[in-house]
């Protein structure tokens, strides 16, 4: 386990670099396999995420070679092989191998992803996209099996119940090699499902709409990636960033963004006061001044987004004050970051799924717990702004998402180091993907 210590209370200055989007990342890796020649991901963030996908590649003879941030993924001699259940049951995102090997194979066998701990993540979507391409969904001892009819699958209208990332993504996967015209409506709109429709049609696929309601996907017979691919900023680590720099920065630029998509999150920013010089490609953070309270609502993507309701936490508590209100709609649950802000004194409470925040210009630093991603950031945050010291357990949750995130730090004049403990609970890590 590793465990995160945090020396706080000292103003971070200086520049900082966004890695690749890790939601594109873990989409597009498994749909490497589509592709009948190698394919060159660049951009491609440094965290567990990536290495734990790559494991699961490597069981199957596919061959990665990962230097900087440049991976590179030769599935030409993939074997269809079980997936190793440890891993697909720590990792949310090994679900989209599901989409991947059915339109590769045609048939799929994957563990229930792991991942419960933002609330109820269900795939029912995922299953009946599937479903109405043709293809046969079974259970049998904790694993999906999914096959397609011996002609393959064909094209389909699929309506999702609600715009779901990981259920678009996924279709898209299946039904790009299938046969005739598949539409999915109320598809999700998130700019991480753009960058798997453009590495798709870069690979001669022909998916149209991506980045609307409506994607349109004829299939063809194959796919061969020629060109590398980059993968688009990761605009929740930037917001992470922006959270960070108004909380206890003292000027801080943030390089290798998409200003719009990060457009809800800097909304709510500038109406709490603090004040954002964005440029073409990086946004400077002035130091804040006097920050009013704000509600913010999470929605689907272009609205506030769920992954950064946790980081802007810590912002609202900066607040002068006025009562803050955080309801997450899309992961109610996704409040496990309360309890260690309350231990670093942060006058914060959930009532009914609202989370009520309180001006709390005094955190002390604490022994808290990273029990999810977007929470550890969320304490990250805390820690950083707190007298003291915060020592943060399962903090391997947080290397999960955030590239490098102990360099990006320490330049940015931040006290922190992690170690590894030997974890005594023995527990499996089950993660929030
Ligand atoms: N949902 C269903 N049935 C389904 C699929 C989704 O009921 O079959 C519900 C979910 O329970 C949720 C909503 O629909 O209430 C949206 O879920 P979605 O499928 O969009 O989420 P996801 O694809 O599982 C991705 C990101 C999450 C991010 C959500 C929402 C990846 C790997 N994960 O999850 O990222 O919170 O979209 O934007 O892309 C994170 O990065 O911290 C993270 C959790």
């Amino acid at each position: 386990m590793k465990q995160m210590i945090i020396h706080g209370g000292k103003p971070l200055k200086g520049d900082v670099w966004i890695g690749g989007a890790k939601n594109s990342t873990v989409s597009l890796i498994p749909a490497s396999i589509l592709s009948r020649t190698p394919v060159t991901l660049e951009g491609v963030p440094r965290i567990s995420d990536v290495d734990n996908l790559t494991y699961l590649l490597e069981s199957m003879d596919v061959t990665c070679d990962f230097k900087n941030t440049t991976l590179k993924i030769d599935p030409t001699q993939i074997q269809m092989k079980p997936l190793p259940a440890g891993k697909i049951k720590s990792l949310r995102a090994s679900y989209y191998f599901m989409g991947a090997l059915l339109g590769r194979f045609g048939r799929a066998v994957v563990g229930f992803p792991g991942g419960d701990d933002i609330g109820p993540r269900p795939i029912d979507q995922h299953l009946k996209g599937f479903v109405a391409l043709g293809a046969t969904v079974e259970n049998e001892d904790d694993q999906i099996i999914i096959s397609a009819p011996k002609d393959g699958l064909h094209g389909a209208h699929i309506i999702l119940a609600m715009p779901s990332v990981g259920a678009t993504m996924n279709i898209m996967m299946a039904s790009v090699k299938a046969k005739g015209q598949t539409i999915i409506a109320n598809a999700a709109k998130e700019p991480e499902i753009i960058d798997l429709a453009t590495f798709l049609n870069n690979m001669g696929a022909h998916v149209r709409g991506a980045g609307t309601d409506t994607i349109r996907i004829d299939g063809v017979d194959q796919l061969a990636a020629e060109h590398p691919h980059t993968i688009i900023p990761d605009r929740i680590e930037a917001g992470t960033y922006v959270a960070l720099a108004a909380c206890i920065g003292n000027g801080i630029r943030i390089h290798n963004i998409i200003a719009e998509h990060l457009d809800s999150f800097l909304a709510k920013i500038e109406e709490m006061g603090v004040v954002v010089d964005t440029d073409e490609d990086s946004l400077y953070v002035y130091p804040a001044g006097d920050l009013k309270m704000v509600q913010v609502r999470t929605e689907p993507y272009p609205g506030f987004a769920t992954d950064l309701q946790q980081p802007i936490t810590p912002v609202l508590l900066t607040a002068k004050s006025g009562e803050g209100v955080i309801i997450d709609d899309i992961y109610p649950k996704r409040i496990r970051h309360i309890p260690g802000l309350q231990a670093m004194g942060a006058n914060i409470k959930v009532a009914d799924n609202i989370i009520l925040i309180h001006p709390s210009p005094h955190l002390h630093g604490a022994r808290v717990r990273a029990d999810e991603i977007r929470a550890g950031a969320c304490l990250m945050i805390a820690g950083l702004m707190a007298d003291g010291t915060t020592q943060i357990d399962q903090a391997d949750n947080i290397l999960r998402g955030y590239d490098r995130i102990d360099m990006k730090l320490r330049k940015l004049g931040a006290e922190i180091t992690f170690k590894t403990v030997p974890d005594l609970r023995k527990a499996v890590m089950i993660d929030s993907e």
